[in-house]
């Protein structure tokens, strides 16, 4: 299968560069010699086959538990060779404890690699990443990532477990929290900053580490949205929604791939070859490291297509897997197969070379210690300069869903302001599922943002008003009574951050326990009341909305939650972020996304067309929703610079937008774009392009946009990915179901 879709290098090129970084290509094609890669050969070839089968292997310390499985007697294993690398393990000194072992006490001398999962920051921790995602500003991606390598990295941290960039369209999974949300172009947009910025420009650079593209693929996909269920997907929807941002990645040099734990139309990620050798590596040139998911190898015997160790540790490596992690079946079975004739010792050399070039790529044969440095960890974690990036980022991840009445923003003088909700002083959830090494006690909650916010004379009443999962009559009337002291009230509801994440798929994603009675109650007091949502996912909340109409998502906003959140509730800052992913009215309206195919029988007035009888089809808030600021803004129609793009060429899209409020605001304009006839049934619209623009009252700018026939591309009848030629829609707006069109022609063989 030809064809290289996704974004192009120009737009990889400018993602990366607006990222500030030019991205190392740790990953690239296994290309000519290098100087290091004499001293690999050499050195692979004084390794026993023990210590090539160690150097596959990837082990857990027990600083944090991310699975199943622990490792027994870390320091021995090390000392004896028959470990790599380890994760779950930071810490300059205890880093730098066990890099000692390997370097001292083993034969070779070859050093550790340090990993750990750092998905939206280490000690300063950003919005989880759909919540990055919300900025629709992939600068803010890249931007997130540095910080957060710079950090990793003072703390022995080698290799991140991230970006995850899953395309996920169930907000039941709960690990939707962790990627960009549904959109392929939008996932790629992100997925190529985030590698650009933990990677930087060097890989040897003592503030870099490697990054990880995971989980390959289609993971995102999970049946019933169960995490670690069974998917099934069409090659071509395989291709065209979830392999884009991997492909994004591998163009943008990630050091490493991490196939799911998923099967894949009946052969587990982890064991698929077609995955990772023919498309992977094949089709992509992709040349770094494959490594397993947390037991995705002995778990190959659960998914019944391996008999015993023996046969799983032969189908993954076979594959195209490198790395073991915490299964141990590399290190007790490669061995044998290759004794026994089943696995040549060529591609187990290959595998360790991959491994071994990581390293060097890394610097570690120069300088095994040069990331366990006690004075950076001390003086380039939670910084100012980091704290204020992380608040920024934060305020961009708030998307303000509904203003009715224009609540919003409060005056910070009022007489006294309350705080109501199991989440307003929550400091552990608001760093998300995926935390780093972040530290609760410096995270900012609710409460702390309020106090810090409001005039000297207001009094802040906080009450819980019970837990998430649960508020009695008696917590209840706690909240009534507060409310009724107070000028204003904010309400702090949601889910706690381990409702979402790894194994935490809901199969109901209304508000947990009383909330929803804990806020009518709230309302019926008559005070002015906003609700501020702490999710990992989409929620339903068409009640919710009835009860109270001013909702601002907040997601998971980090260590800078509070101090986030309270910026945009006075009006110090404006709500600019945007839904990465839809809100859906019901569960039982999942899946349902802006890229929608149009059927035979689009929804219409009439009985036989596609749609429900107790529902309507559009979800309650969708792609792209969020209310511009805290004013308004006009976006004119699309102005095509010409009615036809030629094949090879580039058509202009020019759109005005007016701000027509009284107060500055800025504008996140989003392009679509629909191939009304193709040789397979196509989108209704797909994003194609963002731009977001600052204006003051009255002002107008003119955004431009500029479409190749790679953006009108996809995969073909005959499984060729190119555009046909013919006649298609370009719709603008603000999010994907308030759009104004034009039409062009693409012309040409
Ligand atoms: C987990 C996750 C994966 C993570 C790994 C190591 O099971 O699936 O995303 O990187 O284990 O913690």
């Amino acid at each position: 299968m030809a064809g290289s879709p996704g974004l192009s290098l120009r737009r990889i090129a400018a993602i990366v560069f607006a990222a500030g970084i030019a991205a190392a290509p740790a990953g690239a094609a296994e290309g000519g010699p290098t100087g290091s890669d004499a001293m690999i050969d050499d050195l692979i070839a004084r390794m026993s086959l023990e210590e090539k089968v160690g150097q596959l292997t990837l082990v857990s310390s027990t600083l944090a538990v991310t699975g199943p499985e622990v490792t027994a007697d870390l320091e021995s294993a090390v000392a004896a060779g028959r470990v790599g690398a380890v994760f779950n393990a930071f810490g300059a000194d205890y880093t730098r404890h066990l890099q000692r072992i390997a370097v001292e006490e083993t034969r070779l001398g070859i050093p550790l690699l340090f990993a750990h999962d750092v998905l939206h920051g280490f000690r300063t921790v950003f919005p989880i990443p759909l919540g990055i995602a919300a900025t629709f500003d992939p600068a803010a991606a890249g931007e997130a990532a540095r910080v957060a390598a710079v950090e990793a990295s003072a703390a022995g941290v080698h290799w991140t477990f991230a970006p995850m960039v899953d395309i996920a369209r169930d907000p039941r999974w709960g690990r939707v929290a962790e990627g960009a949300g549904e959109s392929p172009y939008l996932g790629a947009l992100i997925a190529a900053a985030q590698v650009a910025g933990f990677q930087g420009r060097d890989l040897a650079a003592p503030d870099t580490v490697a990054a990880t593209a995971k989980h390959f693929a289609g993971y995102g996909a999970a049946e019933a949205g169960r995490d670690y269920n069974t998917t099934d997907l069409s090659e071509r929807v395989l291709r065209e929604t979830y392999l884009p941002p991997f492909r994004a990645a591998t163009e943008t040099g990630v050091a490493a791939v991490m196939p799911g734990f998923n099967d894949l139309d009946g052969v587990p990620a982890t064991a698929n070859a077609w995955l990772i050798e023919d498309v992977l590596r094949g089709e992509w040139g992709f040349g770094g490291v494959v490594v397993s998911d947390y037991t995705a190898i002995p778990e190959l015997k659960a998914h019944g297509i391996a008999a015993d160790d023996r046969d799983a540790a032969r189908l993954a490596f076979t594959a195209g897997t490198d790395i073991d992690m915490q299964g141990g079946l590399f290190l007790a079975e490669l061995p044998r197969l290759v004794e026994a004739g089943r696995i040549p010792m060529a591609s187990v050399d290959r595998a360790v070379r991959r491994v071994l070039k990581l390293k060097a790529a890394l610097g570690l044969f120069d300088d095994p210690f040069r990331y366990s440095d006690p004075e950076r960890e001390r003086t380039q974690t939670l910084t100012a300069e980091h704290l204020d990036a992380a608040r920024r980022i934060a305020r961009q991840s708030l998307v303000l869903l509904e203003n009715e009445g224009n609540v919003l923003p409060f005056e910070s003088d009022m007489p006294a302001i309350a705080v109501i909700g199991p989440l307003a002083h929550d400091a552990a959830s608001m760093l998300g599922p995926w935390a780093g090494a972040g530290d609760p006690a410096q995270a900012s909650t609710l409460a702390d943002g309020v106090r810090r916010a409001v005039a000297p004379g207001t009094r802040v009443l906080v009450e819980p008003a019970g837990e998430i999962e649960r508020s009695s009559a008696q917590d209840i009337a706690r909240a009534i009574a507060v409310a009724e002291k107070a000028s204003a009230v904010v309400l702090a509801l949601g889910e706690r951050a381990g409702m979402s994440g790894e194994a935490a798929s809901r199969a109901d994603i209304g508000l947990p326990g009383d909330q929803l009675a804990l806020a009518r109650a709230v309302a019926a007091t008559g005070r002015p009341v906003a609700v501020v949502l702490f999710s990992g996912r989409p929620l339903t909340l068409t009640a919710l909305r009835e009860a109270v109409p001013v909702l601002l998502q907040a997601w998971f906003p980090g260590t800078a939650a509070g101090d986030a959140i309270a910026d945009v509730l006075f009006g110090r800052a404006e709500p600019t972020g945007r839904l990465p992913i839809s809100f859906p009215r019901a569960v039982g309206q999942i899946p349902v996304h802006h890229d929608a195919k149009p059927t035979g029988r689009p929804a219409s007035g009439s009985h036989y067309t596609s749609r429900y009888l107790d529902l309507p089809n559009d979800p309650l808030y969708p792609f792209g929703w969020g209310l511009s600021s805290y004013t308004d803004f006009e976006i004119g129609p699309p102005r095509p610079d010409r009615e036809t793009l030629a094949r090879g060429g580039r058509l202009g899209i020019s759109v005005d937008v007016t701000n027509t409020g009284d107060r500055v605001g800025t504008e996140t304009v989003q392009l679509y774009v629909r191939d009304l006839v193709g040789c397979v049934t196509r989108p209704v619209m797909e994003l194609k392009g963002v731009r977001r623009v600052t204006l003051r009252s009255g002002e107008t700018g003119t955004v431009r946009f500029d479409l190749t026939d790679r953006d009108l591309s996809f995969w073909r009848r005959d499984m060729t990915f190119g555009p046909e030629p013919g006649r298609f829609e370009v719709l603008v707006g603000p999010n994907a179901a308030e759009t104004r069109s034009a039409f062009f022609e693409l012309v040409g063989p």
